[in-house]
């Protein structure tokens, strides 16, 4: 439900910018209301309500991962002068729309913000917080940052593993935060790995779209027709399908098969 279109300025972020960021950091549910101009879904407001320093959403398409993550990518840059965030994805596309999605909450919020002259995907804050973009393709493009307080991974079921490798030391020093985003995709890979077998501190959001109040029960039929019942799964169901699973479609198998068989006095 959309709250309001005007440009918003709130008291809670001035005050934070004129103070330096470290006032206390009030409710990042509010905030996103506020900036987003949405009323949040039950999920989305439970995520925003104390999310912690880990956090993996496994939701279906649409479903906000990415407005989420810039709602607390200019929270955490707004309550936290001087701080570096780094948002990556598979491409420097898709990090850069992201990025974008900040700048527009920042611009609703009243906040200037500004690029930081050195990278071509970056933003400053009036309290010198800033978050850069980087692609995801390539550990070269992410080494490099010193000091990361905040990095977040949009489409990490499609970002390599090295990539992750490189990234995850620069979190060490200022104990940062982590946020992995994405659609599932095969049973491999670091995204797939911190989902089922990482460690214990790591808050976990699933939201499939037949528990999404948006997704209209018809509509998910309609692309569960057109996608097939394996990429169905996992766009919508946040299932993780393995390679080379469904490859068959065992109810088709059965039909066309097992039928054709039974005449011969062949049994599957
Ligand atoms: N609470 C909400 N109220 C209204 N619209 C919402 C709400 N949550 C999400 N949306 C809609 O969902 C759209 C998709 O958001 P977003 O791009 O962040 O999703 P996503 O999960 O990252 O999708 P994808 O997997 O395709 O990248 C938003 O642009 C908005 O239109
Ligand atoms: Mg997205």
């Amino acid at each position: 439900m959309v709250l309001r279109k005007e440009r918003a300025v709130v008291p809670v972020v001035s005050e934070a910018i004129r103070l330096g960021g470290d006032t206390s950091a009030g409710s990042m549910a509010e905030f996103a209301e506020t900036a987003l101009g949405w009323r949040l879904e039950d999920k989305q407001r439970e995520l925003l309500t104390g999310c912690g320093k880990r956090v993996i959403l496994n939701c279906t398409r649409q479903w906000g991962k990415s407005w989420m993550a810039a709602v607390a990518l200019l929270f955490h840059a707004v309550h936290h002068a001087e701080s570096l965030s780094i948002v990556a994805g598979p491409t420097l596309r898709q990090s850069a729309e992201l990025l974008k999605k900040v700048k527009d909450l920042a611009w609703r919020m009243g906040l200037a913000a500004r690029g930081d002259g050195i990278n071509r995907q970056s933003v400053v804050l009036p309290n010198r917080s800033r978050i850069v973009a980087v692609p995801g393709n390539s550990p070269d493009g992410i080494r490099g940052f010193s000091g990361v307080t905040m990095l977040v991974i949009d489409e990490a079921s499609m970002v390599r593993d090295e990539v992750y490798a490189a990234a995850r030391p620069m979190l060490t020093q200022k104990d940062g935060s982590i946020w992995l985003l994405s659609t599932p995709k095969d049973e491999e890979g670091f995204y797939y790995r911190e989902f089922t077998e990482g460690a214990e501190d790591w808050r976990r959001v699933v939201a499939p779209a037949t528990e999404c109040p948006r997704f209209k029960p018809e509509q998910l039929e309609a692309e569960r027709a057109s996608l097939g019942a394996r990429l169905f799964a996992q766009e919508f169901l946040c299932e993780f399908v393995a390679a080379g699973d469904g490859l068959f479609d065992k109810a088709w198998f059965d039909d066309v098969f097992c039928e054709a068989a039974r005449p011969l006095g062949l049994e599957w």
